[in-house]
C-alpha cells in the first residue's frame, strides 16, 4: 500500500439552516482541523444525501446549500486553505458510488444500525429506496475519491465508516491498492440536545439556529424547561439534569461552570437569571458570525468559493477516477 498523504473529507447535508450542534458538532472540529495544518482538508455539501431522505421536495436544497456555505465561511472556515464545493457538481462520485455498488452485497448496507433506526424515525417518508439503502455507500465515494484517509464524524457515523472501510478493502484486494483505508476522528462532543431535550430537529423548533437573531433565540430559551424540581425559586436544582446547563457548558470557562452548577444546587441562582446569563453569552458567540455572514451575503461571496473549490475537487475526482478505471481494466 503506498503512503497516503493525510487528507481530510467530511460533509453536511443541506436540509436547513445551520444550528448549535452543527457548529458543536462538527464545524468546530473542522475549522481546528484546517487550523492545525496537518491534513490538507475538502469539506462539501452533501446535496445527493440530502436527497436520500428529502428526494420529495427539493425547491429549497439550492438555498440551503448557499446559506450552509455561507455559514461555513461566517464561522471562519478559509477557502484560501481548505476546498468547499458542492457533491451535486462533481458526478464523478456517482460514478465511484456505482462501481462501489458492484462488489458490496445488500445485506452489508441493511446491517448499518442507522438504516433501520431512520426508516422507523421517519415512517411518513418511503424509505424503501435504493438510494437511501445506498447512502453509506455515496459516502464511501465521497471520500475515496479525494484518497480521504481521515473522517472527522460523529459517534452515530462509525458504523458508515466502517462499511467504507470494507468496502474499499475489497476493492484494493480485487483490483489494485490504490485507496487508503479512512479512519475515523471522532467529535469530542456528544450530540447537543435540543433545547426541549428531545432531538435538536427544525420540526421541533428546538434548535437554535447559528445565525438567527437575539430575539428569536430569546423566545426559545425562556419558555425552555428546566430541572422540575426547581419548581419554586428557593428550590434547589440539579445542572445535570437542566439542558440549560448544558447550553452553559458550551460558552463558559472550567470556573464559570462550576459557579453556575453551585448556584443551580445551592438556589443561590434563579432559572431566569440563569438563562439571561446563557443569552448574553449565545449572543456573543453569535454576534460577529451574524456580521461576517451579512456581510458574505452583502458581497456574493458564496458563488464564487463554490466555483473555485468545485473545479479543484473536480480535477482531484478525475485523477482518482483515471486511477480506479484502469485498476478495474475499464
Ligand atoms: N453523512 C454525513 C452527515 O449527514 C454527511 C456526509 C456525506 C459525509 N458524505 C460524507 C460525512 C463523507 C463525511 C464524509 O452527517
Ligand atoms: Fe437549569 Fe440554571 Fe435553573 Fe439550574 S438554575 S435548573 S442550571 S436553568
Amino acid at each position: 500500500m503506498p503512503p497516503f498523504e493525510p487528507r481530510v473529507v467530511s460533509g453536511m447535508r443541506p436540509t436547513g439552516p445551520l444550528h448549535l450542534g452543527h457548529y458543536f458538532g462538527a464545524l468546530q472540529n473542522w475549522l481546528s482541523l484546517a487550523a492545525a495544518g496537518q491534513h490538507r482538508c475538502s469539506f462539501f455539501s452533501a446535496d445527493w444525501h440530502a436527497l436520500t431522505t428529502g428526494y420529495r421536495d427539493t425547491a429549497n436544497l439550492a438555498a440551503y446549500r448557499q446559506d450552509m456555505v455561507a455559514d461555513w465561511l461566517a464561522v471562519g472556515l478559509d477557502p484560501a486553505k481548505v476546498t468547499l464545493f458542492s457533491q451535486a457538481a462533481i458526478t464523478e462520485h456517482a460514478e465511484l458510488a456505482t462501481l462501489f455498488g458492484m462488489i458490496t452485497p445488500v445485506p452489508w448496507l441493511e446491517r448499518v444500525p442507522s438504516y433501520k433506526e431512520i426508516r422507523q424515525e421517519l415512517a411518513d417518508r418511503d424509505l424503501s429506496t435504493i438510494g437511501f439503502l445506498g447512502y453509506p455507500l455515496l459516502q464511501t465515494a465521497d471520500i475515496a475519491i479525494y484518497l480521504g484517509t481521515h473522517v472527522p464524524v460523529g459517534e452515530d457515523q462509525l458504523a458508515h465508516l466502517e462499511l467504507s472501510r470494507e468496502v474499499i478493502r475489497r476493492f484494493n484486494s480485487y483490483y489494485a491498492e490504490i485507496l487508503p483505508e479512512p479512519a475515523g476522528l471522532v467529535t469530542k462532543v456528544r450530540r447537543l440536545p435540543g433545547l426541549d431535550g428531545r432531538k435538536m430537529s427544525k420540526s421541533y423548533n428546538n434548535a437554535i439556529f447559528l445565525t438567527e437573531s437575539a430575539e428569536d433565540v430569546k423566545k426559545k430559551v425562556m419558555p425552555a424547561p428546566t430541572d422540575p424540581a426547581r419548581v419554586k425559586r428557593t428550590d434547589p436544582g440539579d445542572p445535570d439534569k437542566c439542558n440549560i446547563f448544558a447550553y452553559h457548558k458550551l460558552f463558559a470557562t472550567a470556573d464559570e461552570e462550576a459557579e453556575i452548577a453551585q448556584g443551580c444546587r445551592t438556589a443561590g441562582i434563579g432559572c431566569v437569571d440563569c438563562k439571561r446569563r446563557l443569552l448574553g453569552k449565545i449572543e456573543a458567540f453569535q454576534a460577529p458570525i451574524r456580521d461576517r455572514k451579512a456581510e458574505i451575503m452583502r458581497q456574493g461571496t458564496v458563488q464564487q468559493v463554490l466555483t473555485q473549490g468545485n473545479a479543484h475537487a473536480r480535477s482531484e475526482a478525475q485523477r482518482t477516477m483515471q486511477q480506479v478505471r484502469e485498476a478495474m481494466a475499464l
